[in-house]
C-alpha cells in the first residue's frame, strides 16, 4: 500500500517511476561550469563523528577517534580548496555545520576547517551549529563563540529523565536544561533546541510539560520529530511498531496541536514544517538556499540539475580527498519537472515562499504547472494562497510530516542504507 501511493506521487510530481542514483565519473570542468549558472550558494559541513551512537540514529556517523579527526581536518580542507578553485562569483549566502556531534571536533580541527573556509569563500553570513547537551560546558561555549559560530542548535530531545534514558542519551534532563540556560545566556542570536515526540509510551501530557518548560527556558527555537524508524538503526529493525500507522499518525496529530497550541500561545510562529520560532528571531535551519555544495563523508551538493552524494565512508572520503581524487560517490540528473516538484516540496516545506520566487527560477507563473494541486489543496485547508504568496497551513504541516514518513523515510532509508553499505556503489535506485 505505501509503496502504491509512493509510486504513484512519485510519477505525478517528478514524471518518473524510479529515480536513478548512478556511480559517477564526476568531472571538474562539468561542475566549474554549473557553477558558473548557479548565484548564491549554501555551505554545509558535516562532521561525523559522535561520542556515544544513539540506537534511532539514521545519520552518518561513526565513534570519534582522534587519528581520524586529524585526518578529516586535512581532507576537509582540500575539499575546500578544491570547491574555492571552482567557484566563481558564487557568494556563500548561508552555512551550517551538522553531523554527526560537530561539537566532538570544538578541541580537535573545528577552528582549523573554518578559518580555512573563511579564507576561501570568505563568507559574511550567519554560522549555524548542532550541538550535544553533553559539549556545552562553560569553556566549550566560549570556543563556540570564538569561532563566530552564532546560531546554535542543542539535540535535548527530551525533558524527562525516563525518556532519555529510553533514548540512551548520556545526560540526565537537569543536566540539558542546564547546558540550554547556559547557551541562552550566551546571546546567541538563535538558540534552537531539537526535541523528539511520539516516543515510546510518550503521553500528551508529557508532550506538553515538555513544550512548557522548554518556553520556560528562553528557547528561541524549537525543532520537534517524531521519532522516525529508520530500518538500518537498531530501534527501527526491531519493527514493534510497524503495523500501527493509523495510530500512530492520530497520536502525532495529537501531540503536534499540543505543541501548537503551547508555542502559539507564548509567541512563537511556525517557521518550517517542524519548527517553531519566537517572533522577531532569525531562524535557525539548515538550508536557507535553494542550491548548495556538502563538504565531508556523505555531504551532498544540489546545483540546478544534478545532485551529488559524497561517499558516506570516513576513511574512504580522507583516501579519496588524499589522492587528489573526487569523494562524489553518487550523482542524479534531475529533469526539469524533478526540478520543478523538489524546488516546490523544499518551499513548501519552508512554510511559505513567494510566487514570484518561481517565475524568477523556471520562467513561467506556477498556476501554469501546478494551479490545480494549489486549487486543491487550499480547498481543503493545506494551503492559502494570497495571491502574492503561498503559505502551509497547520494542517498541511501535518499531512507533509505525514507525507514524509511515507515517501522521504523510504527514500532516505534506502540511499543512505545502501551508501553506508558499500562506500561506492554501483547505483542506487529508489
Ligand atoms: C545530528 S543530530 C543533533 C546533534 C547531536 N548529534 C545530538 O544528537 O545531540 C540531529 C537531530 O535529529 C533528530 N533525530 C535523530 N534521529 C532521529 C529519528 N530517528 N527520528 C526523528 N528525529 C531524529 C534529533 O532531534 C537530533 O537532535
Ligand atoms: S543522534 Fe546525534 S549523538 Fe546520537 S548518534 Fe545521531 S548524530 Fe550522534
Amino acid at each position: 500500500m505505501k509503496h502504491r501511493v509512493r509510486q504513484f506521487l512519485l510519477k505525478r510530481m517528478t514524471g518518473e517511476n524510479e529515480i536513478h542514483f548512478r556511480k559517477t565519473t564526476f568531472s571538474e570542468e562539468e561542475l566549474r561550469e554549473k557553477l558558473a549558472h548557479t548565484g548564491d550558494v549554501g555551505l554545509y559541513l558535516h562532521i561525523p563523528f559522535c561520542e556515544q551512537i544513539c540506537p534511532y540514529c539514521p545519520y552518518n556517523k561513526e565513534l570519534y577517534r582522534a587519528e581520524l579527526a586529524e585526518g578529516y581536518v586535512r581532507a576537509m580542507k582540500k575539499e575546500i580548496d578544491f570547491y574555492g578553485r571552482i567557484t566563481k562569483g558564487n557568494r556563500i549566502t548561508s552555512f551550517y555545520i551538522g553531523g554527526g556531534t560537530p561539537t566532538t571536533m570544538l578541541h580537535s580541527g573545528l577552528e582549523e576547517i573554518l578559518a580555512h573556509v573563511r579564507e576561501v569563500f570568505d563568507p559574511t553570513c550567519d554560522i549555524h551549529m548542532e550541538s550535544h547537551p553533553k559539549h556545552l560546558t562553560p569553556e566549550n561555549l566560549d570556543k563556540i563563540q570564538s569561532l563566530g559560530i552564532n546560531q546554535l542548535s542543542i539535540g535535548v530531545e527530551s525533558l524527562s529523565d525516563h525518556h532519555l534514558k529510553s533514548l540512551c542519551r548520556p545526560y540526565t534532563a537537569s543536566e540539558a536544561r542546564v547546558a540550554v540556560s547556559r547557551a541562552i545566556a550566551r546571546g546567541f542570536k538563535c538558540v534552537n533546541v531539537d526535541v523528539m515526540f511520539d516516543l515510546p509510551g510518550q503521553t500528551c501530557r508529557e508532550v506538553e510539560e515538555t513544550a512548557r518548560e522548554i518556553v520556560s527556558l528562553g528557547v528561541d527555537q524549537i525543532a520537534t520529530y517524531p521519532l522516525f524508524l529508520f530500518p538500518y538503526t537498531p530501534m527501527g529493525n526491531n519493527g514493534s511498531r510497524k503495523h500501527q500507522i493509523l495510530l500512530r499518525s492520530l497520536k502525532r496529530r495529537r501531540m503536534l496541536r499540543v505543541f501548537e497550541k503551547v508555542f502559539y500561545a507564548a509567541g512563537y510562529e511556525r517557521s518550517s514544517s517542524w519548527a517553531f520560532t519566537k517572533r522577531g528571531v532569525p531562524r535557525y535551519c539548515s538550508v536557507t538556499v535553494p542550491q548548495y555544495l556538502g563538504l565531508g563523508a556523505s555531504g551532498g551538493t544540489y546545483l540546478r540539475d544534478v545532485f551529488y552524494l559524497n561517499t558516506f565512508g570516513v576513511a574512504e572520503y580522507i583516501k579519496a580527498m588524499e589522492a587528489g581524487a573526487s569523494a562524489v560517490a553518487l550523482a542524479v540528473d534531475l529533469s526539469e519537472k524533478m526540478q520543478r516538484a523538489g524546488w516546490l516540496y523544499w518551499r513548501i516545506y519552508e512554510t511559505h515562499f513567494q510566487k514570484k520566487d518561481y517565475r524568477e527560477r523556471f520562467g513561467e507563473e506556477i498556476e501554469q504547472v501546478y494551479g490545480g494541486y494549489l486549487r486543491f489543496l487550499s480547498m481543503i485547508g493545506f494551503l492559502k494562497d494570497d495571491g502574492e504568496r503561498i503559505l502551509l497551513s497547520d494542517r498541511g504541516s501535518f499531512w507533509l510530516h505525514a507525507g514524509e514518513d511515507i515517501l522521504s523515510i523510504d527514500y532516505i532509508s534506502k540511499l543512505w542504507g545502501a551508501s553506508k553499505r558499500d562506500c561506492w556503489p554501483e547505483q542506487v535506485v529508489l
